[in-house]
């Protein structure tokens, strides 16, 4: 398939959440954009009201294009827990509530599986998702997918990262994202695989919009 090239200059990060920002910097860090963020142009959040993680993405990236005139690149993620149908998903940032409290939602989801395991055996899986969405300001669109599946650990370990990352041991791995530092979670040193839910959508991006 092939997708809109994204042209050097500005770009918006449409967010305002600091752990994201500072990731998706990161990560578009060699590709030379000059990179502002909703936050930084005092942009309104709009209303996240979608039912997907696409729909969502879409949102707030075509909210930043319109607004900002300029492209857009949105990354609408949560934390899916099997057990819970896949809660809270695209509620992972609400159910940490107004103060923004991820250890009161990281118990909640602990709770729940405890209450589950006392009716019969549960399993602890889950993943991260990421959905980036870049939107032009002439309404064009373009999506990526990431995901990264592991296990549900109780307690959390760690206080690297930001949300869920202390409860989420990745495939393959003996640490939790709590638990390693960005260049690890992002897994994209030394030319290695990605391995964060949003490193692996930002490769795609990277390989459908940014390249040749
Ligand atoms: P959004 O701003 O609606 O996309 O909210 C996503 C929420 O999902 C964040 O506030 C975090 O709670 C959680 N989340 C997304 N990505 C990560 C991650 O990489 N680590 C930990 N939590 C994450």
């Amino acid at each position: 398939m092939s997708h809109r090239k994204l042209d050097a200059g500005k770009l918006v990060v449409a967010s305002h959440n600091k752990g994201k920002i500072r990731e998706i910097n990161e990560l578009l860090s060699p590709y030379g954009f000059e990179v502002v963020s909703a936050a930084e142009l005092d942009l309104p959040e709009p209303e996240e009201n979608g039912l997907t993680f696409e729909a969502n993405a879409a949102i707030k990236a075509c909210a930043a294009a319109e607004a900002s005139g300029l492209p857009s690149l949105a990354d609408d993620s949560g934390f899916c827990v099997d057990e819970l149908d896949g809660d809270p998903g695209i509620y992972s940032a609400r159910w940490a509530g107004p103060e923004k409290d991820f250890s009161m939602a990281m118990r909640t989801i602990e709770e729940k599986l405890q209450t589950l395991a006392s009716a019969g055996e549960v399993s602890r899986r889950g993943y991260f998702v990421a959905v980036l969405c870049l939107a032009w300001p002439d309404g064009h669109q373009e999506f990526f997918r990431g995901e990264v599946h592991g296990d549900v650990v109780w307690p959390p370990r760690g206080d690297l990262g930001f949300g869920y990352d202390p409860m989420f041991q990745p495939d393959g791995h003996d640490r939790t994202f709590g638990e390693m530092s960005s260049e690890e979670k992002h897994g994209m040193a030394l030319g290695s695989e990605p391995l964060s839910h949003r490193a692996r959508a930002f490769k795609l991006f990277s390989e459908g919009c940014l390249e040749g």
